[in-house]
């Protein structure tokens, strides 16, 4: 008898399985106490780079939450700071890059750094696929080259990007050289994750419901195109999200992917509607609701649910990454709740 797919590649291929797939964007991370103790000393990209430490943290929430997905544990900014950039992740705050990449002569600094060894990555997928064996699959991701630009031009997280939106404005062809370096680093380190064995990827492309359509056209979705055309022929599901990104959603989809993840701010159906009813859709609970009393948060997460069942596939997420504050016991809740539905 042939063995069915899992649910979460059913799911991304379009198809209804038997139980609705469910993964948390920042499952692995603070709020599991597991993690906290195990990062305890160690700095956030050194243990990205420590392949049992990395592996451990990513097995961690699958163990914990019956989850049908593991996301490597890493950052977007980790194919910088191989590549030879100096950027930190400075808790409480995020990615800070000591020198912002403001000018054309920043921009040649920059692109002469070449993509860094991406094998400690490799060696932590092989040990979290000796513990998930076929059942549960890896996802693997990487940054947007619009959300990882920005962070080299802000030099620090940003509300509106304004230095970001500006340069793409003032000097497009310096725009044009960053874009272009920033998609092959990143691209090459999703290549690497599914050469290791990841069955999907996902770009993050948290910061592009900061762009007007027009411009996310014009100066970020052809990058975004060049990133993930880097695993065109492996044969996975690709999945991109963003936040804000309502107004993105076909365009998103359009840079080559097969699942748009959706964040909170626009429900399901309509996400669906937009996309024309053919692409499988990942999303959407508000990560807000995980603190309200437990029936306003099962009526949402039914809610999600149901509006997901118009795309061809639905993959139950939230619209963004785990709050710290979470309690873990309230994402197995959601877990269970999802699985029953
Ligand atoms: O989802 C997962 O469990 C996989 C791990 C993962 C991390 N970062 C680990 C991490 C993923 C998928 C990311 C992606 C990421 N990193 C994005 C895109 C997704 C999003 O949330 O929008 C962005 C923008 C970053 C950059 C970044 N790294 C930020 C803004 C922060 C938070 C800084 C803070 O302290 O609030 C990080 C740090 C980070 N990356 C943590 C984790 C678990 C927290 C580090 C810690 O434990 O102190």
């Amino acid at each position: 008898m042939e063995i069915p797919a899992p649910a979460l590649l059913q799911a991304f291929g379009g198809h209804r399985p038997d139980t609705l797939p469910v993964w948390f964007m920042r499952q692995a991370g603070r709020s599991l106490p597991e993690y906290r103790k195990l990062r305890e000393g160690v700095g956030m990209l050194d243990s990205c780079l420590r392949p049992e430490l990395a592996a451990e943290i990513t097995l961690q929430p699958v163990r914990r939450h019956g989850v049908d997905a593991a996301i490597l544990f890493s950052d977007i900014v980790v194919p910088l700071r191989l590549a030879g950039v100096d950027v930190e992740i400075v808790p409480g705050v995020g990615p800070v890059v000591a020198e912002p990449v403001r000018t054309r002569s920043d921009v040649d600094r920059l692109v002469a750094h070449r993509p860094g060894d991406t094998s400690p990555v490799a060696e932590a997928i092989r040990i979290v696929l000796d513990e998930l064996g076929d059942a549960t699959p890896l996802i693997g991701f990487a940054g947007a080259p619009f959300t990882l630009a920005a962070y080299l031009v802000e030099g620090r997280p940003s509300r509106d990007h304004l230095a970001a939106r500006g340069l793409m404005h003032s000097d497009p062809e310096t725009w044009r050289r960053l874009m272009n370096w920033t998609a092959d680093v990143t691209g090459e380190f999703l290549r690497a994750q599914v050469l290791a064995g990841a069955r999907a990827a996902q770009l993050f492309d948290s910061w592009a419901g900061s762009l007007s359509l027009a411009d996310y056209q014009a100066h970020a979705a052809p990058y975004s195109a060049r990133a993930l055309a880097r695993i065109e022929d492996l044969d996975v599901p690709r999945v991109h999200f963003g936040t804000g990104t309502g107004e993105l959603l076909v365009a998103m989809r359009d840079a080559g992917a097969d699942v748009v993840g959706v964040d909170y701010r626009i429900p399901l159906d309509e996400a669906n509607r937009r996309l024309g009813g053919r692409t499988p859709l990942q999303g959407n609970i508000d990560p807000a609701l995980l603190t309200a009393p437990w029936p306003v948060l099962e009526a949402h997460v039914r809610d999600v649910v149901e509006r997901g069942r118009s795309a061809p596939g639905h993959v139950v997420n939230l619209g963004h990454g785990v709050p710290p504050t979470t309690d873990p016991a309230v994402l197995t809740r959601v877990v269970e709740l999802v699985h029953s539905l």
